[in-house]
């Protein structure tokens, strides 16, 4: 496989580490948005997008300049995917938006996008993040269900090995 980079924004830390551990299973290289790395996304071929959802369905603080730079950059060859962290109990109206608002930024600058997931198996009542009836990214409930975190990331890992380049 090519080279792989994990951007992520995260702020108690439930994000970063997941970034971490999917690094590790990629052998990724991982770089945290509030660092604002917009130089690094033009030296990979697979790019992963992680962020938590804060507020009412806001994307994480940090992706605020990160998600301008990704709007702006073309990414024509490259193949993207997105992860997020998100409560479906207590936010189960806006379950991991995030991932539904990095979608919109990343969906016509020319990437494949990889990644997706089946809506099966969630408890939450609406997200952005579902279009068509399937996750366009890999959402996870570190609040509610994180006996499952683990399982989910190896079975995502295993799907973007076979559908990155
Ligand atoms: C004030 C507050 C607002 C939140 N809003 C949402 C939300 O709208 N949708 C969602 O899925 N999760 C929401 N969450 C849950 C967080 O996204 C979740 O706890 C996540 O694991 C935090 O990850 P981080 O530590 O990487 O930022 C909210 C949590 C808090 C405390």
């Amino acid at each position: 496989m090519n080279k792989t980079a994990i951007f992520y924004g995260s702020s108690t830390g439930n994000t970063e580490s997941v970034a971490k551990q999917i690094a590790k299973l990629l052998n990724a290289d991982v770089f945290d948005v509030a660092d604002n790395p917009v130089e690094e996304l033009k030296n990979y071929d697979n790019l992963i997008f992680g962020a938590s959802t804060w507020g009412i369905g806001d994307l994480q603080d940090d992706w605020d300049n990160y998600i301008s730079e990704l709007e702006n950059t073309d990414l024509s060859g490259k193949v993207c995917a997105i992860f997020g962290l998100g409560d479906g109990a207590s936010y189960a109206d806006s379950f991991v938006d995030g991932i539904g608002t990095i979608y919109k930024a990343i969906e016509n600058k020319g990437c494949k996008i990889a990644g997706f997931v089946e809506t099966t198996g969630y408890d939450y009542e609406a997200s952005t993040a579902e279009i068509d009836g399937k996750f366009v990214g890999l959402p996870l409930d570190e609040d509610n269900e994180s006996n499952l975190t683990n399982d989910r990331i190896d079975k995502w890992v295993e799907q973007l090995k076979a559908e990155f380049k």
